[in-house]
């Protein structure tokens, strides 16, 4: 199944995926790394995985638009049948959101729809929480909304911070990522009516 992963940063969700790929519990060929961010370490996983990359600093773009149809000509030379958001900090127009409906995913550190957007660890420990996690969802044009696939839940204690609440849910990302493109690559979860779709007699 051809992919194409888009990131930001560290590409530790990235890895996972490269990882189990080559483990061969996930039947994957990631054709490309896109990144908007020349410094991210994503970049760095990738060509030590053999994956070509590129870099679109969308600050040499006049607008969110002109950015957005570059990435896409970019993503559709390798006519991935997914892509995947693995920590790419853009939000997308709806153009772009549209053309890839049903076979984009993007994973977010909440319990979607609790906690859209930014900061959310510390979020969760300022509203006092008890639980916390992560969800995997198909995009769609409005940030965080599309549908949810899967998520993942984690107790916050008393002593969490930010960060060790961060690092809980990140080893659970590792886990439900992976899992939820196991599945769309056999074809056993689609996009149908706004809806994920798990069939599970595949
Ligand atoms: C993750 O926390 C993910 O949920 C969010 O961005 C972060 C990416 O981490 N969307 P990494 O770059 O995969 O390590």
């Amino acid at each position: 199944c051809p992919i194409v992963v888009l990131i930001s940063g560290s590409g530790s969700n990235l890895q996972a995926l490269i990882d189990q790929s080559l483990q061969g519990q996930l039947n994957i060929n990631i054709c490309a790394v896109i990144s908007n961010k020349a410094q991210a370490y994503g970049l760095e996983r990738a060509k030590m995985a053999g994956i070509p990359t590129h870099t679109l600093d969308h600050k040499s773009f006049a607008s969110r638009e002109e950015f957005d149809a570059e990435l896409q000509a970019i993503i559709d030379q390798y006519q991935p049948k997914l892509v995947v958001l693995a920590g790419f900090m853009r939000i997308l127009t709806e153009t772009f959101a549209k053309h890839y409906e049903g076979r984009m995913l993007n994973i977010h550190p909440s319990l979607l729809p609790k906690y859209k957007g930014l900061n959310t660890h510390q979020r969760a420990i300022d509203a006092n929480e008890k639980e916390h996690g992560v969800s995997v969802h198909f995009v769609s044009p409005e940030l965080d909304a599309g549908a949810v696939i899967l998520q993942a839940s984690t107790s916050i204690t008393t002593d969490d911070t930010a960060e060790s609440l961060a690092g809980k849910v990140h080893a659970l990302e590792h886990t439900i990522y992976p899992l939820a493109v196991k599945w769309f690559s056999e074809e056993r979860l689609t996009f149908q009516n706004g809806k994920a779709f798990l069939d599970t007699n595949a």
